[in-house]
């Protein structure tokens, strides 16, 4: 399908060390979508509960040696699915490539990640502003590909009151954040309906992340 954005959109430097590069992986978006079905076969999509009790709006699953999750007792990676009690299922060869791709794109070598959070995300669905910081480690950066209905990314500063900047991003484009931007707060607004060739009524979102000692 044709981008019908392409021509208006260029990669837009967020912040330092921050960039979001527009239909990057739009080529791969197919195949993507063919392994996270493969994937939430074996490891369902679940509604993961805070700390503080809140059901999250976003449906979650895992790939890679370990996968993100929360509970009342916290935030945390964990090599083992909760709901299936088995590791999660491996990361495709298509993701390392992808994501490693457009680390490098925006100057980090060698991004090997270790952990694929799959968000779904459904009309209202959102995520608050939030840091990344469940992680071992923070040389590396995350590397997130959008995929089927757009939304509208917050991308915000170092402390929660910094007011977000927001940017759309759509089907195939790719936020990549290191460096001096590693710890930024981000989220995504309410999901607006719609229909996406490729998903559906929803959006899914990639985030990989070397997350492990
Ligand atoms: C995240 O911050 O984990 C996901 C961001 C997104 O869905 O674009
Ligand atoms: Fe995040």
């Amino acid at each position: 399908m044709p981008d019908l954005f392409a021509a208006s959109r260029e990669t837009e430097g967020l912040s330092d060390g921050a960039f979001l590069f527009p239909g990057f992986a739009e080529g791969q978006a197919r195949a993507l979508l063919a392994a996270v079905e493969g994937i939430a076969a074996a490891a369902p999509f679940r509604h993961l509960v805070t700390p503080g009790g809140h059901t999250m709006s976003v449906a979650m699953t895992n790939c890679g040696e370990a996968g993100w999750v929360s509970d009342r007792r916290g935030y945390r990676y964990d090599g083992l699915d909760p709901e299936t009690g088995k590791p999660w299922p491996k990361m495709p060869e298509t993701f390392f490539t992808v994501s490693a791709r457009a680390a490098q794109t925006a100057g980090y070598e060698n991004f090997v990640p270790d952990v694929c959070l799959i968000n779904r995300y459904v009309p209202g669905a959102k995520l608050h502003l939030h840091i990344d910081r469940d992680e071992h480690r923070f040389d590396a950066p995350i590397v997130s590909v959008s995929l089927g209905l757009s939304a509208v990314f917050m991308w915000g500063g170092l402390e929660r009151t910094d007011k977000p900047a927001r940017y759309r991003v759509h089907h195939g484009d790719v936020v990549v954040f290191g460096g001096p931007s590693r710890r930024r707060y981000h989220g995504v607004s309410p999901l607006k309906p719609g229909t996406h060739p490729a998903t559906g009524a929803c959006r899914l979102n990639l985030t990989f992340r070397k997350a492990l000692p």
